[in-house]
């Protein structure tokens, strides 16, 4: 749990507008540690403790996490109030959430698989047994329903591709409004 928590802390303190220098006064950071004592209660079969630590998270955070969800190494909660990630979804590395977002299914016909380095703008929904490409961008109160593909820019609703990102453009600055 302990090389868990280190790879969180420093990959956020490495995030673009990351927690330097106080990594652990981040809600990210904080949301990270209790979703890895999660992991270790469950795994070590702590009588309680996995429903008790999901209780506090959402309590204290405004975030729920699905039991048997998979979060990536340094995932970027933003602002975690009001972000829902249910089922057996999977969240890749450095994924990046503003907030207020739902990775759910979308007719109980399954779950996300959001790639690495993927922004997702503001609430954002996205559902079903898609694929979120690594690096894509997506737009503040989108509905993605399709896949996406690697480094697109998606918005709207349902969300469409309106833009490739190249080589050198950044999707964190885009999704601040910084041009590429
Ligand atoms: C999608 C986003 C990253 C901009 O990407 P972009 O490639 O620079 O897009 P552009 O601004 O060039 O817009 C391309 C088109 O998409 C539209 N668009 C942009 N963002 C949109 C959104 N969130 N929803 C719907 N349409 C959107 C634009 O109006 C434009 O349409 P047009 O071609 O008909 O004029 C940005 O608008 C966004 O949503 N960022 C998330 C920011 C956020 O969540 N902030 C919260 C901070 S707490």
């Amino acid at each position: 749990m302990l090389r868990r928590v280190l790879a969180d802390a420093k990959a956020l303190y490495a995030a673009p507008g990351g927690g330097k220098p106080a990594v652990v006064s981040m809600d990210a950071f904080r949301v990270l540690a209790v979703q890895r004592a999660r992991e270790s209660a469950r795994r070590w079969r702590v009588p309680g403790a996995p429903h008790a630590l999901r209780i506090v998270q959402t309590a204290v955070f405004g975030i729920e996490i699905g039991n048997d969800v998979q979060i990536g190494t340094g995932v970027y909660f933003i602002h975690p109030i009001g972000i829902t990630i249910g089922g057996d979804a999977k969240i890749g590395d450095r994924v990046r959430f503003f907030g207020n977002n739902t990775v759910g299914t979308a007719k109980e016909n399954g779950y996300p698989t959001i790639g690495d380095d993927v922004v997702i703008g503001a609430g954002a929904r996205i559902l079903g047994p898609i694929h979120i490409g690594d690096r894509a961008v997506i737009g503040a109160n989108a509905v993605v329903l399709e896949d996406i593909p690697a480094d697109a820019v998606a918005v709207g609703m349902p969300a469409k591709v309106v833009r490739q990102l190249g080589q050198n453009d950044d999707p964190v600055a885009l999704a601040y409004g910084a041009s590429t």
